[in-house]
């Protein structure tokens, strides 16, 4: 029974990956659009008729300033710290210290899609270690065993991508470095 359930799952999980992708091919504009940002009172979130909605800042009056990305916010949030637009509190305390290490984990578990490059400098510019370590993630390369199922559960990378940080449709952010294609030795005679 628990088998059966785990192929179903399985099939399933192929069946998005295979539709999100198509989509994500088809919508893959030649140019890219333009960003376009709800104005609060037709975000569906805010009350309209409360008339101290006029005192926010709308989106589009701040993120335009912003380095352009056609998903998620349609912010690219790395670009905009790397160059300078944002300069975010590390934390409440005056003394506090960012850790930045620079030290890329290549995840080569990825069938035929390419490698996943994950980047602890991009990362540690706003995270602290323990945010990650050792509760999501080991401290060793390979160590963690997980997969795009469960990234899509909302597990491990999925902890914060497509929620907090750029989205799970974004595959080629992640899925960044190709394989080197097999060189078949020549045939000696
Ligand atoms: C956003 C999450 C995240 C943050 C923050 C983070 N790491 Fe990692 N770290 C990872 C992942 C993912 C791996 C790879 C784990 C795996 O492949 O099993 C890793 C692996 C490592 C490794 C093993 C590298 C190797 O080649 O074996 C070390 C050491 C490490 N991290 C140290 C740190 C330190 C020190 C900090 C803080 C300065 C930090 N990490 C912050 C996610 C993070
Ligand atoms: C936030 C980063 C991230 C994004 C975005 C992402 N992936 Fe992944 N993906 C991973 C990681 C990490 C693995 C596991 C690699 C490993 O274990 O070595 C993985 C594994 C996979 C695998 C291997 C099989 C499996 O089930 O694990 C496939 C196929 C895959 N991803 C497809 C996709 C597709 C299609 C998209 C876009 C719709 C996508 N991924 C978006 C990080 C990502
Ligand atoms: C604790 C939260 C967290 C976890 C867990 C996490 N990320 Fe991220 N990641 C971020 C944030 C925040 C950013 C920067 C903001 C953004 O790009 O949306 C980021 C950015 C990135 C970038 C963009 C780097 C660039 O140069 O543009 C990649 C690639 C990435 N993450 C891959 C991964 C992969 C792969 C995993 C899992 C192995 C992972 N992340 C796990 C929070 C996280």
């Amino acid at each position: 029974m628990a088998i059966k359930r785990s192929i179903v799952e399985r099939l399933f999980v192929m069946c998005v990956l295979l539709c999100i992708v198509q989509v994500n091919l088809a919508a893959e504009p030649a140019v890219k659009t333009r960003p376009h940002w709800l104005p609060l009172s037709q975000d569906d979130l805010h009350d309209p008729a409360i008339t101290a909605l006029n005192l926010l800042q709308n989106p589009s009056e701040a993120l335009s300033k912003l380095p352009h990305e056609g998903s998620g916010n349609q912010v690219d949030w790395v670009k905009a710290l790397e160059k300078g637009f944002i300069r975010p509190h590390i934390n409440t305390g005056s003394n506090a210290e960012i850790k930045v290490l620079d030290l890329d984990v290549l995840r080569r578990n990825t069938g035929e899609m390419d490698m996943v490059l994950f980047p602890h400098k991009q990362h540690t510019e706003w995270l602290a270690c323990s945010n990650c370590h050792d509760e999501i993630f080991k401290s060793k390369a390979g160590a963690t065993k997980f997969g795009m199922f469960d990234i899509l559960n909302g597990e491990y990378c999925g902890r914060c991508h497509g929620a907090v940080a750029f989205p799970l449709t974004e595959c080629k952010r992640c899925h960044s470095v190709p394989r080197s294609p097999i060189v078949i030795p020549a045939q000696t005679q």
